[in-house]
């Protein structure tokens, strides 16, 4: 079955990010020119989504008002004649495939999921995680909706971790099955390196099955209180088939305050316009240290 719809939990708190996300949501931080947001929906769109189920909490409007229309903003750049923006503006609010679901308690990234099962009914869908940033030839979505199409089922976005990245991640415990494929034959969150089942952590980007729903119910709240995605995957794959796939591409990952600047310099030094200039600046900057 084809992936049609793809879900962006954006509810969260954002707590490593305060106090900058106190009113501005998380999800809403730029990334050089854009908010974070912005690169997933565009990851979405450009892997053939049709439908995106945007996930929000009463504090997230900023999210909703990033991608509708402003008509007096418009009727500005045009009087100052600043056709690029204009253009570039008018293109976001013309991203027309977004919908928006309400979390009403923030109780994890399981729940956050389950808010959207009406949406996405009973078909498989992805899921994308703003706060995972991905530089990729082919998005990396697009890439496990090729897997998918081989395998069905679910499937998980793997990248290899060093021992500080088995406190920090999900681990898996895979079986290969081609280059890059893998069974997944069971799930532990943060395990540490002394109980991690491999190096291969999960990334924020996967295609889920709609069973998903039926184990996120299911699935008792970790310590926190909250819905785990990771626990209702570890229930899935006792009932049926989930893949893990290492993407090609670069991770960046942009959900806390030194990862997001590291991210911010890794893409600033490759752009097209701020690039050579910015490249200057950090090598004057690296020479006076
Ligand atoms: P995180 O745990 O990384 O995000 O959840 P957070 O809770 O916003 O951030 P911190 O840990 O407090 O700094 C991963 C994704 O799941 C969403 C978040 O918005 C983020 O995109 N999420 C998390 C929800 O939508 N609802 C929740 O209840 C929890």
């Amino acid at each position: 079955m084809e992936i049609r719809k793809a879900v962006i939990p954006a509810a969260g708190w954002g707590t490593r990010f305060l106090p900058a996300t106190k009113a501005i949501p998380k999800e809403m931080l730029p990334l050089l020119d854009k908010p974070l947001i912005q690169y997933i929906v565009e990851e979405a769109i450009s892997s053939g989504i049709e439908q995106i189920i945007i996930v929000i909490s009463s504090a997230k409007s900023a999210i909703q008002d990033h991608f509708d229309r402003s008509v007096d903003l418009e009727q500005t750049l045009e009087q100052k004649g600043e056709e690029r923006l204009l253009e570039e503006v008018r293109r976001i609010a013309g991203l027309d495939k977004i919908c928006y679901v309400r979390q009403k308690e923030q109780l994890g990234l399981g729940d956050a999921i389950l808010t959207a099962r009406e949406i996405v009914g009973d078909e498989p869908f992805a899921v994308l995680l703003p706060d995972d940033i991905f530089d990729a030839d082919v998005p990396v979505i697009k890439q496990m909706i090729e897997v998918h199409r081989r395998y069905g089922g679910s499937v998980i976005a793997l990248w290899r971790v060093a021992e500080e990245g088995t406190r920090r991640y999900g681990i898996v415990k895979p079986k290969k099955i081609e280059d890059k494929v893998y069974q997944i034959l069971d799930v532990v969150e943060k395990p540490g390196p002394q109980n991690a089942p491999s190096d291969l952590a999960i990334l924020g980007r996967y295609i889920l099955a709609p069973e998903i729903f039926q184990a996120l119910r299911v699935t008792p709240p970790s310590k926190g209180g909250e819905i785990q995605l990771t626990d209702g995957l570890a229930l899935l794959l006792k009932q049926q088939a989930v893949h893990g796939y290492e993407f090609e591409g670069t991770y960046y990952d942009a959900g806390k305050p030194l990862s997001l600047l590291k991210a911010s310099v890794a893409l600033a030094v490759k752009h097209p316009e701020m690039g050579a200039d910015f490249k200057e600046y950090l090598k004057r900057l690296i020479a006076n240290l």
